[in-house]
């Protein structure tokens, strides 16, 4: 479960203060699948950035699992992430110096998995990538980069999972693709999914639908009657 309490940011700018989300609240229950929209500068990548401990909130609380992240060090922010989060970052973040393969093996590699090469070997074959493992991020276009991006955050089957933007470098039929990927692993392994994007016909996909307008979270009403 992920529950947001109250939670703040804003950011120091050449004119003064940049507030950004102004008491989000959220409860999000194991399992549950969660579109964020709103325009861009609203706030989306911050509110995932907080939610993975890579930043720190202004004030306000997030726990996962019952534990608050503020409770823990910075050893104990990458120990919740290396077992519990995959994270699709809006840029990318892969390792330049690692393969496609290397890239996608790394999270099973630092958990000690000894079968790591193998299942990331599987997972890039199910992003289309299995003719590529071994090229190095830069011989790849944006889209393949996206889909080795993806392939690393779902290898460890995270218990949450969450993506910024996942589709939005691909072309629509590789988009749709990964797309049917993310709501079919987590069909497979009940994990909680937190999607940003801009597209409303994945965001309707998705049980739960918030809006972030003017830096709070505001659920679409008339789908509380979906069963979760
Ligand atoms: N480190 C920072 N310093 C100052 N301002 C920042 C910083 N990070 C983000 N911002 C500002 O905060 C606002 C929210 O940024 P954020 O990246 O969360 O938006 P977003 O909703 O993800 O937008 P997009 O859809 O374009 O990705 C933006 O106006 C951005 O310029
Ligand atoms: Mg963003």
């Amino acid at each position: 479960m992920i529950e947001i309490d109250n939670l703040s940011m804003s950011f120091a700018i050449a004119s003064g203060r940049l507030d950004v989300l102004r008491g989000v609240d959220l409860e999000l229950r194991d399992g549950q699948t969660a579109a964020i929209v709103g325009p861009s500068g609203s706030g989306k990548t911050t509110l995932l950035l907080l939610l993975a401990g890579l930043e720190q909130p202004e004030s306000g609380t997030i726990r996962i699992d019952g534990i608050a992240l503020d409770s823990l060090d910075d050893d104990g922010l990458a120990d919740l992430r290396r077992d519990r989060l995959g994270i699709v970052f809006q840029s990318f973040h892969l390792v330049p110096s690692l393969t496609a393969l290397g890239n996608v093996a790394l999270p099973l590699e630092i958990a000690g998995a000894d079968d790591a090469e193998a299942r990331a070997g599987e997972m890039l074959a199910r992003v289309g990538l299995g003719d590529r493992r071994d090229h190095f991020p830069m011989q790849l276009s944006g889209g393949e980069q996206q889909r080795v991006a993806i392939a690393r955050a779902l290898v460890h089957s995270p218990a949450v999972l969450l993506a910024d933007e996942p589709t939005g470098n691909l072309d629509l039929e590789t988009g749709a693709r990964i797309i049917e990927l993310l709501f079919g692993l987590h069909a497979e392994t009940g994990s909680t999914l937190v999607l940003v994007t801009h597209d409303e016909a994945i965001a309707g996909r998705c049980q739960r639908v918030l809006r972030l307008h003017q830096g709070r979270l505001v659920e679409d009403a008339d789908r509380h009657a979906i069963p979760a």
